[in-house]
């Protein structure tokens, strides 16, 4: 496999996830880091990238970059989309127009038709456009879905999953300008937590059930009064496969890190997992005993092994789960660089569909909340 050109935007010195995406495209050597327009302050974001060794490739702004990559015979073949989040639209919408895969943070776009305008964009580009649900990158994520398919459990019945922390319970430091903004619509859009974290609980539900979510009721309330937009969410859904599913979501809940976890109920089994102890998975099948399947032991699925490194026994966290999104990644361009398949076990990056989807759902949430608590359809439009 020849060595892939990537580049990124946003990720400046000091910002909190330019380091993931850094550590995770160049964990296996199969990403090499070659352009980036690191930061909005032009001056800063050059000097960044020089220093990170980018050359004349260190761009002062995306436009200079897409015009300067656009221009190369040997173009960059990934680029990540790691800006604030009412820049990713253009972002990746102009990148996917000049021919260039992307790999976009989420969440995607802002508004549901946005949303569908990116996914409209891919097809029509023949481009891949992802989006970050890195979490869904955990080597026992990929087992636990792979259990799940290959009926281990049996028909999925229930799935109970969350996403709570304590950060922004203090009501002393709630109008620090690093916190309020998230809880202004003007901002932040039309919901907080839920769309800043929640989301990624239920894409996991998602995920890991290969099942979409269709319908969904949401109680969303702001814990802190001056809040416009909601700190905490208690929301129920239903997949289109028959599973029932209930979400939490707080950043009110103190004593709790980084609360992301999911619980899988079926006909013959249940599962467990959670992001703060991700190299344990917890098995019971009915009428047998609890099982702890560790990470990196024998006989995992195939999506189990090939995103594992780190021998049994060792932890491995949060950046190595970025650096399996970018394997997939890595292995998808080849694929298509070499006119061969992918490997199955590979092609579980997550899609523009899923932050279309996650998108939609966001909004349903926050007009749910309005309506005390009203069912309501949580495709896009697209997709009903
Ligand atoms: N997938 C995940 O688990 C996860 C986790 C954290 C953050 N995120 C997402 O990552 C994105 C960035 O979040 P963050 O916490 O790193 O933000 P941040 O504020 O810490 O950093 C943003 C960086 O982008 C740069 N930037 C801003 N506008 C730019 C522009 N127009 N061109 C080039 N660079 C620009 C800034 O200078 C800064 O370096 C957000 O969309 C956020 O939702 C995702």
């Amino acid at each position: 496999m020849t060595k892939l050109k990537w580049g990124m935007i946003g990720g400046g010195e000091g910002s909190q996830i330019g380091p993931a995406h850094r550590l995770g495209s160049g964990l296996d050597g199969l990403f090499e880091f070659t352009a980036g327009a690191l930061d909005h302050r032009a001056a800063e974001g050059i000097d960044y990238g020089q220093r990170l060794g980018l050359g004349d490739r260190a761009y002062g702004s995306w436009q200079d970059m897409l015009a300067g990559e656009s221009a190369r015979e040997d173009r960059i073949d990934l680029v990540t989309v790691a800006t604030p989040n009412s820049t990713h639209f253009e972002i990746t919408k102009a990148f996917l127009e000049a021919g260039f895969h992307v790999l976009c943070e989420k969440p995607m776009t802002m508004t549901v038709e946005e949303g569908e305008e990116i996914v409209r964009t891919a097809e029509k580009s023949g481009k891949i456009c992802a989006v970050n649900y890195g979490y869904s990158g955990y080597s026992l994520v990929r087992h636990m879905k792979a259990m799940i398919a290959r009926g281990d459990i049996g028909e999925v019945r229930l799935v109970n999953a969350e996403f709570a922390h304590g950060h922004h319970a203090d009501a002393a430091d709630a109008d620090n300008p690093r916190v309020r903004w998230r809880y202004d619509p003007a901002q932040a859009g039309v919901s907080a937590q839920f769309a800043d974290c929640g989301i990624h609980a239920m894409h996991m539900a998602s995920f890991v059930t290969g099942q979409e979510v269709t319908k969904l009721s949401a109680d969303t309330v702001s814990c802190l009064d001056m809040r416009v937009l909601e700190d905490d969410a208690m929301v129920n859904f239903r997949m289109d496969g028959g599973t029932v599913g209930r979400l939490w979501t707080s950043s009110i809940a103190i004593g709790r890190q980084h609360g992301l976890g999911i619980q899988v109920f079926g006909e013959t089994g249940g599962l467990r997992w959670s992001q703060e102890q991700p190299n344990q998975l917890y098995y019971m099948p009915l009428g047998g005993r609890l099982q702890v399947i560790e990470r990196g032991e024998a006989n995992l699925s195939p999506e189990a092994d090939r995103t594992t490194r780190v021998t049994i026994g060792h932890a491995e966290g949060m950046p190595l789960a970025f650096a399996n999104i970018y394997k997939d990644l890595a292995e998808a361009i080849s694929a298509r660089k070499e006119g061969r398949d992918i490997d199955p076990a590979a092609n579980l990056y997550p899609r523009a569909e899923d932050g279309l989807r996650s998108m939609a759902a966001v909004v349903a949430v926050a007009e749910s909340g309005k309506q005390d608590g009203a069912w309501l359809d949580a495709r896009p439009p697209m997709f009903q």
